[in-house]
């Protein structure tokens, strides 16, 4: 392996991400610091704290939204809707925490009380998701993200740019640092886990240990759903409920 991926797996936590992913992602950012050598640039790397979060945003790695693909939430309701029970759900890889907020603003839509375990292995996103701050900005347009929700403001406080989680929403999240590769799940007795915009990334040698820390964290029956792209090798743990959507149920 190359210094420079090394580099960027260790001090980064992308260890499973698929190498030749992170290289284009290396060499768009080369041509864009005018750098000539990967040499170079791990050394602007480990010099310039500015360019790990320029790669870090080249990555996309903690590109999410509220309510991302509208339509998975809205099937997801209709499932969550079939009955009344009180729900414990993990939210694996939340990112700023968005998909989390917006899982408990969809139970409660749905009537359902909810405890969401949140969890992410980037610390940055993580503080800002237990602040359940954000700010619309050129590329961020949360009015539109929102729009899912009618009378979204019974949720979140808006002033000009910046929204804020409304305590009900935010006490029913609790967000924890955690490796979905690496550590156990958080419980085994979920209901619900969204693990959603994680695996496109990854390596398929750590699909089979994901697959099982999922298997692993759900009830029988409990519901997993993945990213709109995704997919697991999920024969003899999961069985699709709606393969469209990437919704899956436990066996
Ligand atoms: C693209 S975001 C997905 C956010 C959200 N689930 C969504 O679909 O909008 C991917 C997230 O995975 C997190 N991540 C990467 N490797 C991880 C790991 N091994 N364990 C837990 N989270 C990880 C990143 O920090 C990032 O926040």
């Amino acid at each position: 392996m190359t210094d420079v991926l090394s580099f960027i797996k260790n001090e980064l936590e992308l260890k499973a991400y698929k190498e030749s992913y992170l290289m284009r992602r290396v060499n768009a950012r080369m041509i864009r610091r005018g750098v000539k050598s990967v040499e170079e640039y791990l050394k602007l790397l480990k010099n310039d704290k500015e360019e790990v979060t320029a790669l870090k945003d080249a990555l996309s790695i903690n590109v999410t939204s509220f309510f991302r693909n509208p339509e998975v939430w809205q099937r997801l309701k209709e499932i969550l809707e079939e009955n009344d029970e009180p729900l414990k759900a993990w939210s694996a890889a939340c990112a700023d925490g968005r998909e989390p907020y917006s899982l408990a603003m969809l139970c409660h839509e749905t009537g359902h009380e909810v405890k969401i375990i949140a969890t992410d292995i980037d610390e940055d996103a993580l503080n800002i998701a237990r602040k359940g701050i954000y700010r619309a900005s050129s590329v961020t347009n949360l009015v539109k993200e929102l729009s899912f929700i009618e009378d979204v403001e019974r949720y979140v406080e808006t002033d000009g740019e910046v929204f804020k989680i409304k305590p009900q929403i935010k006490k029913k999240v609790t967000f924890i640092k955690h490796d979905i590769i690496k550590n156990a799940p958080p419980a085994s007795d979920f209901d619900l886990v969204l693990c959603r915009n994680f695996l496109i990334y990854i390596e398929p040698e750590f699909k089979p240990i994901v697959t099982e820390n999922l298997y692993l964290a759900l009830k029988r029956g409990g519901i997993l759903v993945l990213g709109k792209t995704e997919s697991l090798p999920v024969e003899g743990y999961f069985e699709a409920i709606d393969r469209v959507n990437r919704i899956f149920r436990r066996v």
